[in-house]
């Protein structure tokens, strides 16, 4: 019988020597929670492509926020859905939206809670669209003014950071020199840098009502086919004054991700997106798979592809499963 000198299986024998050269640790803190904030009060209605995730009048946000926190999770990341739409999606910067209320409340009563804020039109325009759109497509250098005031008017309300999802061209240069010209130097930009025109962001739109009425969003996010394209994104994003840089959706994209990672010193995030957790849901559900590992194993895959953080709406129930 043959017998090897090289055994590898030597480090795998026990959950002690396996703890011992494990390389790659998740950590509730690893996490940021998305939340999506709608008008009213005392509503928290179940997203139904999203089991677990719900519609949270500002009110429940901040319990939701506060469950976060207790969680040991470090940051939430707020969405919301406005009173009203118009062509340039002006709710967006309106100081009494359901987001700018929700971003008060929570700072004022935990204030340790790292509140990220995504800057972006198309859950505000009538036309569903991430910017200004002037003869059919998206115009670039307009949508500037109005991403500018968003971000203004989410760093008034208590903003730690602002996370410009839009992938307009200038978008970090325009919401640094705005934050800076006003005395907002340490509100930081988390920017969505690499982020792909994608069907995995399906459940979101259906759950932020910010879908294109018209066409897609392929003239401003990425081709999934390009990767040298997404460094790119990035460094410029760095360029332009980012503090953290964002690979968007992870599963699909954790080969940009390593490379991202072994290029840059800044934290980069990984977005766990809608569909990525759609589709472990409903798999579970259904009795397919069994839902805290595959969950655990995947985060693991993002933090190994070298994810410093992980947007993920699974936040809340990870970290309950890290506990014990
Ligand atoms: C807004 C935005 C989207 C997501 C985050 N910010 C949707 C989109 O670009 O259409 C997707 C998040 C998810 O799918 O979980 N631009
Ligand atoms: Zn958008």
């Amino acid at each position: 019988m043959f017998s090897p000198f090289l055994r590898p299986r030597r480090l795998r024998a026990s959950a002690g020597i396996r703890a011992l050269v494990r390389e790659t640790e998740l950590n509730a803190a690893d996490f940021i929670y998305p939340i999506f904030v709608v008008p009213g009060t005392n509503i928290k209605k179940e997203i139904p492509s999203m089991p677990g995730i719900y519609h949270l009048s500002a009110d429940m946000a901040l319990e939701e926020s506060r469950e976060a926190y207790d969680l040991g999770i470090p940051a939430i990341l707020v969405f919301g859905l406005p009173e009203y739409k118009d062509a340039d999606g002006s709710s967006a910067w309106d100081d009494s939206s359901p987001v700018q209320r929700a971003i008060r409340l929570i700072k004022e009563a935990l204030p340790e809670l790292v509140v990220v804020s995504d800057v972006c039109m198309c859950e505000y325009t009538s036309h569903g669209h991430c910017g200004h759109v002037e003869n059919g497509k998206v115009d670039n250098d307009a949508t500037l003014d109005l991403l500018r005031k968003v971000a203004l008017s989410h760093a008034k309300a208590g903003a730690d950071i602002v996370a410009p999802s839009d992938m307009m061209d200038g978008r970090v240069q325009v919401i640094r020199q705005m934050l800076d010209s006003v005395g907002f130097i340490d509100v930081g930009i988390m920017a969505y840098s690499a982020k792909y025109a994608s069907a995995y962001y399906g459940p979101f739109r259906e759950a932020a009502d910010s879908a294109p009425q018209f066409g897609d969003r392929r003239t401003y996010q990425m081709d999934a086919a390009n990767a040298r394209e997404a460094l790119r994104e990035v460094e410029l994003d760095i360029a332009e004054g980012a503090d953290i840089v964002m690979v968007k959706p992870a599963l699909a994209y954790l080969d940009i991700l390593r490379q991202v990672r072994d290029r840059v010193t800044l934290p980069v995030a990984a977005y766990n997106v809608s569909g990525e957790y759609a589709m472990v849901k409903a798999a579970a559900a259904n009795g397919w798979v069994e839902e805290r590992q595959i969950v655990l194993e995947t985060l693991l895959s993002m933090k190994r592809a070298g994810a410093d953080m992980i947007i993920t709406y699974h936040a809340l129930e990870a970290s309950r499963w890290l506990q014990r």
